[in-house]
């Protein structure tokens, strides 16, 4: 089990995909199944402040998250990077009764996957504080904004600052990880740093 953690446009899905390649992983992006919820909230009209409301939807819903992300049944690959979603989903992730049915998920996910590259906002810290190793990444603002240029600098400093400062497991460096700042590393050189470390951490056990 990788953990991956870190704010919006840290390079968490970069480094998650080139990493599970390497190491013949499955890989699984937290943050679509957050997103995923926040898209059939808003399809269903439900108040998305209203986190018993959520957490019932995520309880009698069905979820899959990889090449694509379908819920109850519906293909909202392309719905969960709407501007919509962006500004609900952050509100939807605040609520714990919401997060402990999609924790309760991702660790099926993972048994069900033998382990894997899972990357979120707390996957070292309350998801998986198991993990092989927990990566915890960062960039200069700048430049997590302009691998976000969609959604725009105001949107992803909105969202970081809910994320970090929700009660309900905020985004945090893990105990124990390894915080590596990705604004001028090319990913190559990251995958090739962590496997060397993978390697003295099993050589220490
Ligand atoms: O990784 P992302 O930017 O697609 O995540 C979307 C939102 O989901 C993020 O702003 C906060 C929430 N999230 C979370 O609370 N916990 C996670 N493990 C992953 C994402």
């Amino acid at each position: 089990m990788i953990a991956i953690d870190g704010p919006a446009g840290s390079g968490k899905s970069t480094l998650g995909t080139a990493l599970a390649r390497r190491l013949d992983l499955s890989t699984l992006d937290t943050g679509a199944s957050y997103r995923a919820v926040a898209a059939e909230a808003l399809h269903q009209g439900l108040n998305i402040h209203d986190g018993h409301a959520v957490a019932s939807l995520v309880e009698h819903s069905t979820l899959e998250v990889g090449d694509r992300t379908i819920i109850n049944g519906r293909d909202v690959t392309a719905e969960i990077r709407s501007d919509a979603v962006n500004t609900a989903v952050s509100i939807v992730a605040a609520h714990q009764e919401v997060r402990d049915h999609l924790v309760s998920w991702q660790r099926r996910w993972a048994d069900e996957h033998d382990g894997g590259v899972i990357e979120g906002r707390d996957i070292g810290s309350v998801v998986f504080p198991e993990a092989a190793i927990k990566l915890y990444l960062t960039a200069d603002p700048e430049e997590r904004a302009r691998r976000r240029a969609e959604e725009g600098i105001e949107g992803i400093a909105r969202r970081d600052r809910i994320d970090s400062t929700r009660t309900a497991s905020p985004l945090m460096a893990a105990e124990g990880s390894w915080a590596i700042d990705t604004t001028s590393l090319p990913v190559t050189q990251i995958v090739e740093m962590v496997l060397e470390r993978l390697e003295h951490t099993e050589e220490g056990q």
